[in-house]
């Protein structure tokens, strides 16, 4: 079953992958800037987190979700001595949806309310909990039936696209101005969720836009609930990207690299005030696998001794000047945060009119052929999204966007 439609040439079959680089059945190397749908922070096939799944594999592999296993609590323990003083405790699941369903449970619970406010553009997982904080129309339609009324949004910050028409120095949060009455307008409000940097299309607001969103939220006395899913695990030149703007939330999710990609693993992570007011609902069969958590925790362990968070923050900076220095008429926006990187293809620099589908699609394509695995989102389906593994080199990079500026060059003579 192939429950989306894909472009020419895919799915890729992939017979090994290493590091950077996947092979498929043919043998063609693709050069994997998606690191495996964002989960590979480390790298495709690490030797020290493979040597940690094996190593647990003779250990214990699952016990009951009642109970627990040494990898489990070592790697909970680590994340919990990673994440801000607001949070004391993890709690494993299976996936960066069912994570988040957790957090929102859990969120009611400890408050006895139940509306939750979310952001424009949000990505928050696609199981029917978390439908109802994903904005898009096309996946909420997919539910089959109408969702519920407790969620609404909030305004996010597309900078380049700023309603405004300010730039991140000429900005004062304008966009946040009605935030306040609209919170207000629902006393039944128990949280805000949020992923400090929103990975669809890469949009990280100025600073000063979180300071103004948590400020009102703790006048207000709403939890504060972080989406890590994506954003976390180094990703973005931080271990987790909360850290760019000092937030102390009361819960924190994280799924995708938690499990160094074995198998699936995702936490909903929360202060004492939360935890004590949980009773549950939450007994998934397979949350926090062992071997899963030995890996996961190799994992942010090579991150860290490998200086892969560095490197990730430094071949940001060198994917935009690269990609910036290309001066291609389409190339309408660099955004990278570490290695959250998105590139906004547009018709008209000017006036920002978004890429046709079909020149994105060629575009997409025109990689694809030439051995570059890079996916397409944002609100405009006109982002290239760039998230290779962090371990990427400058060398890899450059091939890249070499590879790119013949294929733009290439798709405007042919549309
Ligand atoms: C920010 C964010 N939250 C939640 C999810 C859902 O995670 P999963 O696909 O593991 O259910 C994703 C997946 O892409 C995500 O990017």
């Amino acid at each position: 079953m192939r429950p989306w439609t894909h472009p020419a040439g895919e799915p890729v079959i992939v017979a090994r992958a290493k590091d950077c680089v996947v092979t498929d059945v043919h043998g063609k190397d693709y050069l994997d800037l998606t690191a495996g749908y964002f989960v590979n922070n480390a790298g495709h096939c690490h030797p020290r987190i493979v040597e940690a799944a094996t190593q647990q594999l003779h250990q214990v592999l699952q016990v009951s979700g009642k109970h627990g296993t040494v990898a489990a609590v070592r790697l909970a323990e680590r994340l919990i001595n990673l994440l801000p003083k607001s949070i004391d405790q993890a709690f494993f699941s299976t996936g960066g949806s069912e994570a988040n369903e957790f957090a929102l449970k859990m969120a009611r619970q400890a408050t006895g309310k139940k509306d939750v406010a979310y952001l424009e553009n949000a990505y928050h997982g696609l199981t029917l909990g978390s439908l109802e904080v994903t904005a898009s129309e096309k996946y909420r339609e997919s539910a089959g039936k109408p969702l519920g009324t407790e969620t609404y949004t909030l305004p996010n910050a597309y900078c380049y696209r700023c309603p405004k028409g300010q730039t991140p120095d000429s900005c004062a949060t304008e966009c946040l101005d009605g935030v306040e009455a609209k919170l207000a307008a629902r006393p039944d409000t128990a949280a805000i969720l949020a992923e400090p940097i929103q990975s669809v299309g890469g949009l990280a607001p100025p600073e000063k836009w979180w300071k103004r969103v948590d400020l009102i939220r703790k006048q207000r006395g709403l939890l504060l609930i972080i989406d890590e899913v994506q954003t976390g695990l180094g990703r973005t030149g931080k271990m987790f990207a909360l850290e760019h703007y000092g937030l102390e939330p009361e819960i924190v999710t994280g799924g995708k690299g938690l499990s160094g990609g074995v198998g699936s693993l995702a936490m909903t992570c929360a202060g004492k005030d939360v935890v004590t007011k949980f009773f549950g609902g939450t007994t998934p069969t397979s949350g926090g696998n062992a071997v899963s958590a030995a890996a996961g925790l190799a994992m942010i362990e090579t991150l860290v001794d490998e200086k892969m968070i560095d490197n990730a923050r430094a071949m940001g900076e060198h994917f935009t000047k690269a990609v910036w220095a290309l001066r291609d008429p389409w190339v309408g926006d660099v955004r990278f945060t570490g290695l959250l990187g998105g590139v906004e293809l547009v018709a008209n620099r000017d006036t920002k009119e978004v890429l046709g589908k079909k020149a994105i699609a060629a575009v997409k394509d025109g990689l694809h052929a030439d051995g570059m695995l890079i996916t397409v989102s944002g609100l405009y389906g006109n982002v290239l999204r760039l998230q290779p593994p962090l371990s990427i080199t400058a060398a890899q990079i450059d091939t890249f966007v070499a590879s790119l500026r013949k294929v733009l060059a290439a798709v405007r003579q042919s549309v």
